[in-house]
């Protein structure tokens, strides 16, 4: 049921009379257990980007985004703040909006699955998909027994590799093995179809090497999979057992079809979704849902398969995968403070080739923002306009005769256009900006080259009009190219050439009309000032987000803190425990008292190291098993990324004397 989409002319200016086909652009919706990192904001500027790109070429678009916010996970971060679900997912819902915002973000809707119309949605869905029988008349629905490892502290499901030796890796515990009944989803039964339909591009599964993984999972073989849970309370109840909850996967895939209308807005669910062309755009890790679930759900139900499905590379930070527990993702909103909106959405677009993992240093960032914003394209536009302020008043020079290189800029402009759109066409962002750029740099040799300092010095004022109209003729095209990314700058620098309405030359859709600038012309100051490169080393730290206290959460009274009772100890003894490559088993002494407790420093510490050292422990803490072994309380360590380091005193005391 993949739609193909008529091109839209490569000559964006060019008008074929023919509509053309709406495009419907996605984001993962976001985990509310995490905050918005420089990850996120990729996804959701590309998305943003592509979306007005599109429009700027005459295409409808739609473009969604939001945030996923049930299951335990979910749910367990709320009790361990001690507030209620509903009112986590609103807290943390809205640092996505707000971080959206700053990023100059223009999403058409942004879903929350607990949002009613969601929940309604997903309901209808779940009682078609009960309903529906696959073709030798077995149920697409059916009950089985779930068979997997549950860790009581996350209250959830775990698999095998998220074990770390046989450990739950958050609370060091050992998972039950939990048996329960469960909803399945007859995927075996779709398999054959939804391979097809990737084979042949009906899905266009991109860039190549993920359609390669893809269709691989079709070869190792995929497992019918279970869509409810009967221990997770935060979600939405199935219609056809409300003692089950929908499996979260279950209920976040389907956003994309309840915010344009699944079940209650025919019109708008056809225009976007039936007929539209639908681009999924996410990264590696959440693949096979989107191209293998996610497709087999939608034909158990009769639906429309998504057309495209967008696999972007992955950020990391010098060199480190980005991730909650390293603490070094990287907060989009410091890059905002330092860069401001329009140069953190150019700097995180073009890091990398679109589809490739990139590594974020922020150095480069300043020397790119340097090079590419404040001298290439700063400084064209404050070069161009200065010399028509000082020789011509500031009014469009008049046109004189042009000469053969004033003809190559100006075809250097229309070829930027037509790469323009070329590269929006075939989802590759990066290039699209660097038409933009590259129209920029070829506008600088361009000024090089006719050397219109002279020309003024010489008074030859035909040449020089002809000269610099051309040159703010190429900034007019370059700033509607790169609009999409510069939404704020583009129209800054169109308003610096005399549009009273940059919206109006932007809604025109079109680079063509050669001289359109009308001027007046004027520079308030420069588009973008250069970077200082001073306080670089402090920048860098201040790039990385610490992991604060945002008011009201993670807050805990005095008398809170108080019930932890904190104490020295002295190690006795320490030894490394076998098969567990994390763990050592101490011995320390509390004053006269003696207890064992088990620790994951092995990594760390050598356990000949650690004996006769005064260490810190949390000393009325429920007793544990660990690895078969008794832990009678927890030693308190500083960790940041791979380091670890013991807190100790700064001078001998005897053991046993309390903190506070
Ligand atoms: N809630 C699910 C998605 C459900 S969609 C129906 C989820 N959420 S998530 O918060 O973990 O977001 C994952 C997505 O965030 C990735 O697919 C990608 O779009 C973005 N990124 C997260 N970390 C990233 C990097 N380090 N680099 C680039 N993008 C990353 O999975």
């Amino acid at each position: 049921m993949s739609r193909s989409a008529p091109l839209p002319s490569s000559d964006p200016s060019a008008d074929s009379g023919a509509p053309q086909t709406p495009v419907y652009i996605t984001t993962p919706i976001y985990y509310v257990n995490d905050k918005p990192h420089i990850g996120h904001a990729y996804t959701t500027i590309v998305a943003d980007y592509l979306t007005r790109a599109h429009r700027l070429l005459g295409r409808p678009a739609f473009f969604l985004t939001g945030t996923d916010e049930h299951g335990a996970r979910i749910a367990q971060v709320a009790r361990e703040h001690g507030i209620k679900p509903q009112e986590w997912c609103d807290r943390h819902s809205e640092h996505f909006r707000a971080a959206w915002k700053r990023l100059d973000v223009a999403y058409d809707q942004f879903i929350r699955t607990t949002d009613k119309r969601h929940v309604d949605g997903v309901r209808r869905m779940l009682e078609r998909m009960h309903a529906a029988t696959v073709p030798d008349g077995k149920p697409v629905i059916y009950e089985g027994i779930y068979t997997g490892l549950y860790c009581l502290g996350c209250e959830k499901f775990i698999t095998e590799k998220e074990l770390v030796d046989g450990l739950c890796p958050s609370h060091l515990t050992a998972p039950q093995k939990l048996t329960e009944k469960n909803y399945f989803f007859r995927l075996s039964a779709f398999l054959p179809q939804v391979e097809r339909l990737i084979n042949e591009n009906s899905i266009r599964i991109l860039p190549e090497e993920r359609r390669r993984e893809v269709l691989g999972l079709f070869k190792q073989g995929l497992e019918d999979f279970s869509i409810s849970r009967e221990k997770v309370d935060w979600g939405i109840p199935l219609p056809f057992d409300p003692s089950q909850n929908a499996y979260v996967w279950v209920d976040a895939l389907p956003n994309y079809i309840t915010a344009v209308g699944y079940g209650d807005d025919p019109e708008s669910f056809a225009r976007w979704w039936t007929q539209g062309t639908v681009i999924h755009l996410m990264a590696k890790d959440i693949l096979k849902f989107h191209a293998v679930y996610w497709p087999a759900m939608l034909l158990s139900i009769g639906e429309a398969v998504p057309d495209q499905i967008f696999i972007h590379g992955y950020f990391t930070v010098n060199g480190q995968k980005m991730s909650k527990s390293l603490q070094n993702a990287i907060d989009p909103n410091l890059l905002v403070d330092r860069f401001g909106t329009d140069g953190t959405r150019y700097l995180l677009l073009t890091q990398f080739p679109f589809g490739q993992d990139g590594d974020v240093k922020a150095d480069l960032f300043i020397r790119q923002f340097n090079a590419d914003l404040a001298n290439d394209l700063g400084n064209l536009v404050s070069r161009a306009v200065t010399l028509i302020e000082r020789h011509f008043e500031g009014r469009r020079p008049p046109g004189g005769a042009s000469q053969p290189i004033d003809n190559e800029q100006r075809q250097q402009a229309e070829s930027c256009g037509k790469r323009f759109a070329a590269a929006i066409e075939s989802l590759a962002p990066h290039d699209a900006i660097g038409a933009g750029i590259d129209l920029v740099r070829a506008a600088n040799r361009y000024l090089e080259k006719t050397q219109p300092w002279s020309l003024a010095k010489e008074n030859d004022l035909a040449r020089l009009g002809t000269v610099l109209n051309t040159a703010v003729e190429s900034i007019r095209v370059a700033a509607i190219i790169l609009s999409p990314i510069l939404p704020s700058k583009s129209r800054l620098i169109l308003a610096t050439l005399g549009f009273t309405d940059p919206e109006a030359e932007l809604n025109r859709q079109g680079l063509s009309g050669w001289d359109r600038c009308p001027g007046p012309f004027h520079l308030e100051a420069p588009i973008f000032p250069r970077m200082d490169k001073v306080a670089l080393p402090s920048m860098e730290k201040a790039l990385m987000s610490e992991p604060t206290a945002v008011a009201g959460e993670n807050v805990i009274t005095v008398d809170q803190f108080r019930q932890t009772q904190l104490c020295t100890a002295e190690v006795i003894s320490a030894e490394k425990i076998a098969g567990a490559d994390r763990l050592l088993k101490l011995q320390i002494a509390l004053g006269e008292e003696r207890r064992q407790i088990v620790a994951g420093i092995a990594q760390h510490y050598k356990p000949e190291d650690l004996v006769g050292r005064t260490i810190v422990v949390v000393a009325n803490l429920q007793p544990a098993t660990i690895r078969g072994i008794a832990s009678q309380g927890m030693l308190l360590a500083a960790s940041n990324g791979p380091t670890l380091r013991l807190i100790t005193t700064d001078g001998p005391i005897d053991s046993g004397s309390s903190i506070g």
